[in-house]
């Protein structure tokens, strides 16, 4: 017996209808805003598709009436003046009213928060975030960088040498600049997680450590490069509060689909204890097998690419750890507790990945440390989930 394949159809309504499920809510979809520009985007979005619509219905519909039930000749003076009517004045009105629309909500999308916004740096890098934030009471601003530092700044930039290029090029515009590199007085790092007050804007300053990512928190708002050698910028304001996933867009490598994190925004309150908190040194590790897990973390090897602040962990290449017990994800979206929208981490998540983190992640630079016993590995996770 044969089966037949679905016909198309049969399909289409099926995709569609997948689609208008799954892509238009959920914590990273664009057509669910929860902030300014995500709203413009989105109303730019449904307005576009329904111009399309519309002149899809029109064009279809004249080419259904003139084959089915006009089917005379025309005299030519009418034929041309269809065709210019219909194929140069009626696309030129209707597309350039949408281009003129479109372009008129630019100026919204880029224009820079206030200054005494909050200001957060994102660094991408293969294939994690690094997070930092301006100290609390700390004046000025800490992360932007113009183009006359470039001047200053020549090799102490922070962008590692093998990205930035042996010598700094005349072309590549602003790099980070010298005060990048204070971290614990004037900024604090953490990973993979961005947490903001809700109605405020934000200031987002975007670097890259070695190839091109791509920033983007869909229901928040647009995607915007990070570009190796260069600063860019994103201001964002969320409207309302709930935990929202961001992604790169843009291909940066093997474990690009594992590069994502979580945006939580919170009420004002909510979100100043939780910056004042983020802001101290890690906290003291307070039952034996935690404080077992600590003494690990320095004599294994852990402390050389980590930094847990207050304790001699002071590693840079990998994420900040002082408060990763906190995080609602582990290893930049990889681990969340099987519900994505609903993000959650356990000792057992930090004990799997700490034992092979290329299991999880392909090409990850983590090295595995599945040669420690498991009630090391037990202790360790411990460890790092108190860190809260
Ligand atoms: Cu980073 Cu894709």
């Amino acid at each position: 017996m044969i089966h037949s394949k679905p016909s198309l159809p049969v399909i289409l309504p099926g995709c569609l209808a997948a689609m208008l499920v799954n892509g238009c809510s959920g914590p990273q979809s664009t057509l669910d805003p929860a902030g300014e520009s995500a709203q413009k985007i989105a109303q730019l979005f449904w307005t576009m598709t329904a111009g399309a619509a519309i002149v899809w219905t029109v064009v279809v519909g004249l080419a259904v009436y003139a084959i089915k039930f006009n089917r005379g000749t025309h005299d030519v003076h009418q034929a041309g003046r269809y065709i210019i009517g219909g194929g140069v004045v009626a696309p030129t009105v209707v597309l350039t009213g949408l281009l003129i629309w479109g372009l008129a909500l630019l100026p919204g999308l880029v224009a820079p928060a206030p200054a005494d916004s909050l200001k957060i740096r994102v660094r991408g890098a293969q294939w994690w975030w690094r997070v930092h934030y301006q100290m609390p009471d700390i004046g000025g601003n800490v992360f932007e960088v113009r183009v006359a530092d470039r001047q200053r700044s020549g090799r102490d930039s922070g962008i590692p040498e093998s990205a930035a290029g042996s010598k700094p090029r005349d072309d590549a515009g602003p790099v980070a600049a010298p005060s990048a590199a204070e971290p614990g007085t004037r900024f604090f790092g953490l990973a993979n997680e961005i947490r903001l007050p809700v109605n405020q804007p934000v200031q987002f300053y975007l670097e890259s450590e070695d190839v091109i990512h791509s920033f983007w928190i869909p229901a928040l708002g647009g995607k915007v490069d990070m570009i190796p050698g260069r600063q860019t910028r994103l201001t964002l304001v969320p409207t309302r509060t709930g935990v929202f996933r961001g992604a790169c867009a843009e291909y940066c490598g093997t474990a690009h689909t594992w590069m994502n994190f979580y945006v939580i925004v919170m009420e004002q309150d909510d979100f100043s204890r939780w910056y004042r908190a983020q802001a101290l040194p890690a906290s003291e590790p307070l039952t034996p097998e935690s404080t077992r897990g600590a003494e690990l973390f320095l004599s294994s090897g852990c402390s050389a690419c980590h930094t847990v602040r207050g304790t001699q962990a002071d590693g840079t290449l990998g994420p900040d750890l002082t408060h990763v017990g906190s995080r609602v994800s582990l290893a930049a979206g990889v681990f969340t507790g099987g519900n994505p929208g609903q993000p959650s981490v356990d000792a057992r998540d930090f004990s799997e990945w700490i034992a092979d983190p290329a299991r999880f992640k392909e090409s990850v630079h983590m090295p595995r440390f599945g040669m420690l016993p498991d009630e090391d590995l037990r202790s360790l996770s411990v460890y790092l989930q108190s860190l809260k």
